[in-house]
C-alpha cells in the first residue's frame, strides 16, 4: 500500500479562519481527516459588515492555535504532512496575508512544498469531497463576492459562461436582509423567513432576465426592496417580502440555468452532463431543490458540496492543494496575495454600463 498525501490547507481570504488536514484513499476519493472554521461574525456583527483591520487581527490572533487543532483533530503529527495549501486570493489582502503568510513559513519549516490556490477553485471542487466528480462540469458558483457559470475543463481550466454585472447573489441576500433589519450576516436568515411569507405578495423586477445570455443581475432587486421597505409596517410583510424575494432569486437561476446548459452543450460531448453549484448561497435548500428538478428535467447530473461545505472552509483549499500536488504543481515561496484573481483569466472584465446585452 503505497503511503498518500495528506495536505495542510488553510483559509483566510475574508471573516473565517479555517485549517484542513486532508488525505485519499486506495480509490484516490478525498478523507477529510479535520476541518476546523472559525467565524468572525461576533465581531463584524456591530459594524454590519466585515472590517478589513478588524478581520486580519482576528486571523493574526486565531490561526496558531486553529492549525494547530486541525493537526490534533486529524489524528496525524506535523512529520506526517505532505505539503501546505493556503488561499492566495481572491479576497482581502490584509486576510489573505495571514494565512498565506503562515503557510509558506510552515511549509518552510518542515521542508515541505508549497501550493498557492484560488479560493474559487476551492469552492468549484469541494463537491469532491464528498462525491466523485470528474471534468469537464458546468459549475454555478454563488457566493458572498462571485456569481459565475463556468464551464470547468480540468485543474486550473475555466471558461466563463456568464457573472453577475453588478452584485453577487450571496451580496443580494446580504443587502435585503440588512434592509429588512436582520443582522448580519442575515442571507442565511432570509430563506428562513421567506418560509413563513406569501412569495406572490411583492413583484420584484428581474434585471437582464430575458437577455445578456446567462450574465446575471441583482443590483436592481436591491434598490426595488429599499423602496418596498419604506412602506412595510407589519411583520407578515417583511415575512412576504422575504418570500418574494426568495422565490424572485430563484426564477432568475432557473431561467439563467437553463441559458448555461444550453451554452454549455455546445462546448461539449453531450454525454457529460454534469451540473455542480458552490459557494455560500448553494447552502440555500430551496435554490438546492430548484437546480435538482432542474436537472432532472434536463438529464443533467446534479452535485453540490455536503452544507457544512458550502461556506468558507479549509478542506477545499486543501482539495486543490491535493489535486495540485499530484501534478507536482508547488509555487514558490515569494508567491504574492492577489486580491482580485479569476478562475478564466481570459474572460474579459465585464461592468455594469459597459457590457452589450
Ligand atoms: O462562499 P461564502 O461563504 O463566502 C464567500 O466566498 O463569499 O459565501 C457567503 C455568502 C454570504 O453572502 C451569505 O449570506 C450567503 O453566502 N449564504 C446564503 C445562505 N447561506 C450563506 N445565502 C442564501 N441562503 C443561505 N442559506
Ligand atoms: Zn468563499
Amino acid at each position: 500500500m503505497s503511503k498518500k498525501p495528506i495536505i495542510l490547507g488553510i483559509e483566510s481570504s475574508c471573516d473565517e479562519t479555517a485549517a484542513s488536514l486532508i488525505t485519499e484513499n486506495e480509490q484516490g476519493n478525498p478523507i477529510v481527516l479535520s476541518s476546523i472554521v472559525s467565524s468572525q461574525v461576533e465581531i463584524h456583527k456591530e459594524f454590519g459588515g466585515v472590517v478589513p483591520e478588524l478581520a486580519a487581527r482576528s486571523h493574526i490572533e486565531k490561526i496558531d492555535w486553529i492549525v494547530q487543532k486541525a493537526i490534533d483533530d486529524s489524528g496525524k503529527k506535523i512529520e506526517d504532512i505532505d505539503a501546505v495549501a493556503s488561499t492566495a486570493g481572491p479576497g482581502l489582502i490584509v486576510c489573505l496575508s495571514v494565512g498565506l503568510s503562515f503557510g509558506k513559513a510552515f511549509a518552510f519549516a518542515i521542508n515541505k512544498p508549497f501550493i498557492a490556490v484560488n479560493h474559487l477553485e476551492g469552492h468549484a471542487l469541494s463537491p469532491k469531497l464528498n462525491s466523485e466528480l470528474n471534468y469537464p462540469y458546468l459549475l454555478l458558483l454563488i457566493s458572498g463576492g462571485h456569481s459565475q457559470y463556468l464551464n470547468v475543463q480540468g485543474l486550473g481550466k475555466y471558461k466563463r459562461l456568464g457573472t453577475t454585472i453588478d452584485d453577487a447573489l450571496g451580496e443580494a441576500f446580504d443587502k435585503t436582509a440588512r434592509l429588512l433589519g436582520i443582522e448580519f450576516p442575515g442571507g442565511p436568515q432570509i430563506e428562513i423567513l421567506a418560509r413563513k411569507g406569501d412569495p406572490e405578495k411583492y413583484d420584484l423586477p428581474k434585471p437582464i432576465y430575458h437577455k445578456g445570455g446567462c450574465n446575471l443581475s441583482f443590483a436592481g432587486l436591491k434598490t426595488a426592496i429599499l423602496r418596498i421597505t419604506k412602506k412595510i409596517k407589519t411583520e407578515q410583510e417583511k415575512f412576504d417580502l422575504a418570500a418574494s424575494f426568495q422565490k424572485t432569486v430563484e426564477e432568475i437561476l432557473k431561467k439563467k440555468t437553463k441559458v448555461a446548459f444550453d451554452e454549455f452543450k455546445k462546448q461539449i460531448d453531450p454525454k457529460e452532463k454534469i451540473f455542480v453549484v458552490a459557494g455560500g448561497v448553494a447552502a440555500n435548500k430551496k435554490i438546492r431543490s430548484m437546480l435538482i428538478n432542474l436537472c432532472k428535467e434536463n438529464n443533467y447530473q446534479s452535485l453540490f458540496p455536503p452544507i457544512e461545505l458550502c461556506g468558507d472552509n479549509a478542506a477545499m483549499i486543501a482539495m486543490v492543494g491535493l489535486e495540485k500536488y499530484k501534478l507536482k504543481q508547488f509555487d514558490n515561496l515569494d508567491y504574492p496575495a492577489k486580491p482580485r484573481w479569476d478562475l478564466d483569466e481570459n474572460a474579459t472584465f465585464l461592468k455594469g454600463a459597459g457590457i452589450r446585452l
